[in-house]
């Protein structure tokens, strides 16, 4: 089964009002999500490809999630720092996740998209497919169909899954020295769940979500992800 049939039969059914919807093909930006693991070099990545686009004169915008708007950022500080946030159930938690990309995907991915911009997203649906999903064990058609009506038909061209080994993932963020927040404070077991999540969504979509091997050196895993960038860019 598509992880995503929820996803695209509300698209579908949606896509008689434009404001509802919108088709990732009508438009000529290009939409890049990375995902992975706390400690898989998502930032140092999404830096050097912005980097890389920018000198080469392409418009690239790179915002993260939750947060990239100020609503976003408030649900933000709700979900990972705020005092109140050990008692926040599951359900509550996906459903700040999914609030805080419903704003960003209208109030600017979308016009972003619709000017031509190369929009990077660091983390998009998928994370609330593997976290809440696949980690904590909230029913999978309720968090698809939650992701649905969030993005509203708005999907990624390509998505690059960094994959690193748990222990290593673990050790990385465990030698920063720095305080933990609420998500990088849960068991090691977690991160297993989030790492066989992404791969299983991973091989459920290999025409969207691209598995790159993020325990090399920085340089190679850069050289890739322009490979594939550049390779997916000349397919729209
Ligand atoms: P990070 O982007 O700085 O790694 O922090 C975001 C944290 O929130 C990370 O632990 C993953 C988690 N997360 C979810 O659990 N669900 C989501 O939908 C998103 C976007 C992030």
């Amino acid at each position: 089964m598509l992880l995503f049939d929820i996803a695209a039969r509300h698209a579908k059914k949606t896509s008689s009002n434009p404001a509802q919807s919108l088709n990732t093909a009508t438009h000529n930006g290009f939409l890049l999500s990375f995902e992975g693991s706390e400690g898989c070099g998502k930032s140092t990545q999404i830096r050097l490809l912005a980097e890389h686009l920018k000198a080469a004169g392409q418009a690239v915008e790179v915002m993260r999630e939750p947060g990239g708007t100020a609503i976003g950022e408030e649900v933000r500080h709700l979900l990972q720092h705020a005092k109140a946030g050990h008692v926040m159930t599951h359900e509550a938690e996906l459903l700040l996740f999914a609030a805080s990309r419903a704003q960003l995907v209208r109030e600017k991915v979308r016009p972003l998209l619709e000017a031509g911009v190369l929009v990077i997203l660091d983390r998009f649906l998928d994370s609330t497919t593997v976290y809440q999903g696949m980690a904590r064990g909230l029913p999978l058609a309720s968090v698809q169909a939650i992701n649905a009506f969030a993005v509203g038909g708005t999907l990624p061209h390509l998505t690059v899954l960094l994959d690193l080994e748990t222990d290593t993932a673990w050790q990385r963020i465990h030698a920063t020295g720095r305080e933990l927040d609420r998500m990088e404070s849960q068991p090691r077991e977690f991160f297993e769940k989030v790492r066989q999540g992404y791969l299983e969504l991973a091989r459920a979509e290999p025409g969207r979500i691209a598995v790159v091997d993020a325990g090399r050196a920085p340089e190679l895993i850069h050289a890739e992800i322009l490979k594939l960038v550049e390779t997916r860019r000349h397919a729209f």
